[in-house]
């Protein structure tokens, strides 16, 4: 099959410099959604038809097994498919998809595509309440005969529920004849791909429909109104197949997903949380409200408190983080790992039951097992120019309020004193302390208030 994604179009009502069909569904643009679905459909001819916004959307799409043509300008939607022509294989038949609707299920396609079989012209229809704006699906005797658009259509159709989705799937050497001779003689002065209907009745080429499972599957995004409309539905659907998964979404209206999120068995998600890219969640874990979560990996029973932020992570089992608390890239946690509010990490490793609860940053730290991290402590890595790192062994018990100030070790089982500021090695088993010496003095008055004169 060949398949062609019209995304020329301007999007006026977008009001925005960025072209429509890159604007974000999910955290990714309506174009990817659309050529997401169309790869599952194993094309051998894959076109984008792009237009407005110039070469933003080919420079951002591009990939091996795609082909753009531009179309300039644009004269209308028989005008885009036509740019494609000479990539189209005559020998099998082309489905004609919109780069912004972004929701179709491969499924409806398919009954579409199983509609047109080899050599008919197949349209994906729907019944609309209020078919405002698109073009009606005129039928006689049960039989499509044409599509009329809106602006071009007499009050008796304007009547008609049944519309045009846009989606449709035509043998491919009658279309290819079919557009060339389209004429723009209508209400917009435009060349209309829905007037292949007519040419293919004239043709003798049967015409038959398929209906897609809901009608949000060919809504389109003309406006911001209408993308976050799409996006809360979107998102309605993904928080179903989690609770369909046996998730716990305490409220599934007020979860988003952009990107995968792959849960195992007794997860609970709270209210607010975003997870981003790739998120894996174990059995029994337990994310707290607001947490944004991305390209991360969160351990079997983990506990995740309220209002964390983690990014290119991996927390072990049993863990629990936060509230308040961040964890950059590069943090990998082992099982039974404890990190309180106000910790930052970054580029380090903890291994199994260390705990830093309080106000504290680990940047490019190595941190044994079972180390207590007091409050306050701050990892020194970097001089200005260059990063170095910490190496805390097994054991070890820091301090509240130390620096270290790497590169430097401190040794198994060593106790850093509290307020210390680490420059050399600690040794294992030892205490170590820097600090100033503390002193009482006598006969001290406190300031008292000067007499005004
Ligand atoms: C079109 C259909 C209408 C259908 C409606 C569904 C025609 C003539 N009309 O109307 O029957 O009910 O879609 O939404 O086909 N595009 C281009 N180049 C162009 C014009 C459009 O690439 O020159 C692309 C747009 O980017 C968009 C799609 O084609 O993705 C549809 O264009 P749009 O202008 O929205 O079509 P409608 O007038 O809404
Ligand atoms: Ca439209």
């Amino acid at each position: 099959m060949n398949i062609v994604i019209l995304a020329a179009g301007m999007g006026k009502r977008m009001q925005s410099a960025l072209p429509k069909v890159l604007h974000p569904l999910a955290g990714k643009p309506l174009l990817a959604h659309v050529l997401d679905t169309a790869r599952s459909l194993s094309p051998s001819t894959l076109c984008v038809i792009y237009g407005h916004g110039g070469e933003q959307v080919p420079a951002l799409l591009a990939a091996p097994d795609l082909t753009f043509a531009r179309q300039e300008p644009q004269l209308g939607t028989g005008h885009a498919v036509a740019q494609a022509a000479s990539q189209l294989n005559d020998a099998e038949p082309t489905l004609v998809l919109y780069g912004d609707v972004p929701l179709t299920a491969a499924a409806s396609l398919q009954r579409l595509i199983a509609a047109a079989g080899r050599d008919k012209l197949a349209i994906l229809t729907v019944d609309m309440d209020d078919p405002t704006g698109y073009g009606r699906i005129v039928r006689e005797h049960g039989a499509i005969t044409r599509i009329v658009e809106q602006k071009d259509a007499t009050d008796a159709e304007c009547a008609i529920t049944e519309v045009n989705t846009g989606i449709l799937v035509a043998p491919t050497a009658p279309l290819k004849r079919w557009l060339a001779t389209l004429s723009n003689n209508n209400a917009q002065g435009e060349y209309y791909l829905t007037d292949i209907v007519a040419r293919a009745v004239a043709d003798r080429v049967p015409v038959a429909s398929a209906q897609p499972a809901a009608v949000w599957e060919t809504l389109g995004v003309n406006s911001k109104v209408q993308l976050a409309e799409l996006e809360r539905i979107h998102q309605r659907n993904l928080a179903n197949a989690l609770l369909e998964q046996g998730v716990t979404l305490l409220d599934p209206a007020r979860l988003d997903v952009r990107g995968s999120l792959a849960c195992g068995r007794d997860v609970t998600i709270d209210v607010g949380c975003v997870f981003e890219g790739e998120v894996q969640i174990a059995d029994g874990a337990r994310i707290g409200a607001h947490c944004v979560i991305k390209n991360a990996g969160i351990g079997a029973g983990a506990q995740i408190l309220p209002f964390c932020h983690i990014e290119d992570a991996a927390v072990g089992a049993q863990s629990v983080i936060g509230p308040y608390a961040r964890l950059r890239p590069g943090t990998a946690l082992a099982e039974g790992v404890h990190i309180g509010n106000f910790v930052e990490i970054k580029n380090s490793q903890i291994a199994a039951g260390s705990k830093a609860n309080h106000l504290s940053y680990i940047g490019d730290a190595t941190i044994g097992a079972r180390v207590n991290i007091g409050a306050g402590t701050i990892t020194c890595n970097y001089d200005g120019a260059n990063k170095f790192r910490t190496v805390i062994e097994d054991d070890a018990f820091i301090g509240s309020d130390s620096q270290l100030v790497a590169p430097v070790t401190v040794g198994k089982g060593a106790t850093l004193g509290a307020g210390t500021t680490l420059t050399k090695d600690a040794p294992a088993g030892a205490l170590t302390i820097s600090r100033a010496k503390q002193v009482t003095l006598s006969g001290w008055r406190r300031p008292v208030k000067l007499k005004k004169q």
